[in-house]
């Protein structure tokens, strides 16, 4: 067995994010769909990616784009039938790319069925497959747990005189993962899927699944200060992440298990600490728990050598590293930290040890869009208006070529483009040598090419000043990434023993080729992959 075979594919693998709303409209009706995928397939291969993961197309009333689910055995007819599924999966597999799907077991949408029978009474055979309380002694909400959306967790159903506990909009009421019934009906969900055939699911919200049984009172955050968003006036010390969830999601990764090379991906966002018990002590839960950290962490050459630090250092020993830069649910990274750096980032990203994970467009460049109030959708900008919280502007539909609505429809595109995402379209950008999409593409080859980059060890080399530098190393290779974070000129004098070297790929492609010897020039904006002078004389 060699080296590589011993890692699994999504080890070795990037993944896409693929938004379904915002990828491709086959249909004309102005939203993406299941066809549209399918015709733009061949993007993906060409990109060099190895998996999608396609957020939720089920049956749902779309009260929260689509994670609000009425069905989680079907599709949606705005985005297809189960017969566009089939061969959608199909095409996809036929092009080696594997199909993750987005299970949304927290909560149901107010519609489905279940969720319907166990409002209807008080004596439902379905009343605890969610979580239903009376009220505080003194009257009002159970407890003072607030929704991630804002406002109270608690919604009053007047007919039966109970409140239900919501974590998202009160239309997505959560479900009870105590109840062994719930938990059979989701991991049959899952199977019926997995009997499809596809490729793993990436599972929403993983560490809101279980809430403490006491319903106890959440603490208050002594470091909430007016303008925060609501959720973050209190620590979620016992509406979420508690210690009987690994048990659930120990339960889930053996319903994978059941079949071969299954991905499952948790949606967490935790401290490093807590995010890393995801993988499971013996490693039997999830494969890859997100690592959003790098969305968060200001963009700085110590503060992004101390995460990445702390990060491997926090991982178990059996645990497989993974990064992201954004996804449907923040700013996108071209807006956090400006084009010249999103370059920089991208380098960062797909040279990390660890599955890298795309978000659709960030391959473009693409920028949060403007949304003016009129064309607002999304659920969480009307819970808490105007402070910033509504993630319209990073789902804003692709942009593919230069015609009327860039290629994603014949139709109305239900967000508009944005004019300069518009000018960054596939189309633009594919056979332009130093374009955003020409550097990932080229990224991501190079992982591919290189074992060291996919599968190598990681060793810090330098973080100061603007400069974060390290080592990837595999059976005899030895690379150097070296990143200048900053907007001026700046200089990496090499640690003894290391160099000379010359530039394998680099941000800025005038740099390609250069060689060092002893102190590396990195001008503004600047990221290289370099490998050593002797071996690539070598070769
Ligand atoms: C996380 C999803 O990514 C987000 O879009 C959604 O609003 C919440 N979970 C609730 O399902």
């Amino acid at each position: 067995m060699s080296v590589t075979s011993r890692h699994r594919w999504w080890q070795r693998g990037i993944l896409y994010e693929v938004y379904v709303r915002s990828w491709a409209d086959a249909s004309g009706d102005g939203v993406g769909d299941l066809r549209g995928i399918r015709s733009r397939l061949d993007h993906l291969a060409w990109l060099g990616v190895d998996a999608i993961w396609i957020t939720p197309f089920f049956p749902s009333p779309m009260v929260d784009g689509g994670y609000d689910v009425a069905d989680y055995t079907g599709v949606d007819p705005l985005f297809g039938t189960i017969g566009d599924f089939d061969a959608l999966l199909a095409a996809a597999h036929d092009r080696s790319l594997r199909v993750i799907l987005d299970l949304v077991p927290n909560h149901t949408s107010d519609r489905h069925p279940w969720f319907i029978e166990s409002r209807a009474s008080r004596s439902s055979p379905k009343r605890d497959w969610y979580l239903w309380r009376d009220p505080a002694p003194g009257g009002g909400p159970p407890n003072n747990w607030v929704s991630e959306f804002g406002g109270p967790a608690w919604e009053w159903d007047a007919a039966t005189e109970q409140y239900y506990y919501h974590a998202f909009a009160s239309a997505q009421p959560d479900l009870n993962w105590r109840h062994p019934q719930v938990r059979g009906a989701m991991y049959d969900a899952m199977r019926f899927w997995l009997d499809r055939g596809v490729d793993g699911f990436r599972v929403d919200v993983m560490w809101h699944m279980l809430k403490d049984e006491h319903f106890r009172d959440d603490p208050p955050n002594p470091d909430y200060r007016a303008g925060m968003a609501e959720y973050r006036s209190l620590i979620h010390a016992y509406s979420s992440d508690q210690p009987d969830v690994h048990e659930v999601v120990r339960e889930m990764r053996a319903v994978l298990d059941g079949y071969d090379e299954r991905l499952l991906i948790g949606e967490i966002y935790l401290p490093v600490d807590e995010l890393v018990d995801y993988y499971g002590r013996e490693g039997h839960e999830a494969h890859l728990p997100f690592n959003f950290h790098l969305i968060g962490t200001p963009w700085d050459a110590r503060q992004i050598a101390v995460l990445i630090d702390r990060y491997e250092g926090a991982l178990p020993e059996h645990a497989w590293p993974n990064w992201v830069l954004g996804n449907h649910d923040q700013p996108r990274v071209a807006s956090r930290i400006g084009d010249a750096q999103a370059r920089v980032a991208a380098m960062l990203l797909l040279t990390l040890r660890g599955t890298p994970t795309l978000y659709y467009g960030e391959e473009l460049g693409l920028r949060d869009a403007e949304i003016s109030p009129d064309r607002v959708t999304d659920v969480r900008e009307e819970s808490e208006p105007g402070r910033g919280l509504g993630r319209d502007p990073e789902r804003t539909p692709m942009p593919w070529d230069a015609s009327e609505h860039g290629g994603f429809t014949h139709g109305l595109p239900w967000l508009p483009l944005g004019e300069l995402n518009r000018s960054r379209s596939v189309e633009a950008q594919r056979d332009d040598p130093g374009s955003m999409l020409t550097l990932h593409r080229r990224l991501i080859a190079l992982r591919r090419a290189e074992p060291a980059l996919a599968i190598g060890d990681y060793w810090p080399v330098h973080a100061g000043g603007d400069v974060l530098a390290y080592r990837r190393t595999h059976g005899g290779r030895d690379l150097l990434v070296a990143l200048n974070l900053g907007s001026s000129h700046a200089r990496l004098a090499l640690p003894p023993g290391l160099g000379p070297f010359r530039v394998l790929l680099a941000t800025i492609g005038s740099l390609e080729g250069g060689t060092c010897q002893r102190e590396l020039e990195l001008p503004a904006n600047a990221g290289m992959i370099l490998e050593p002078l002797a071996s690539s004389d070598r070769r």
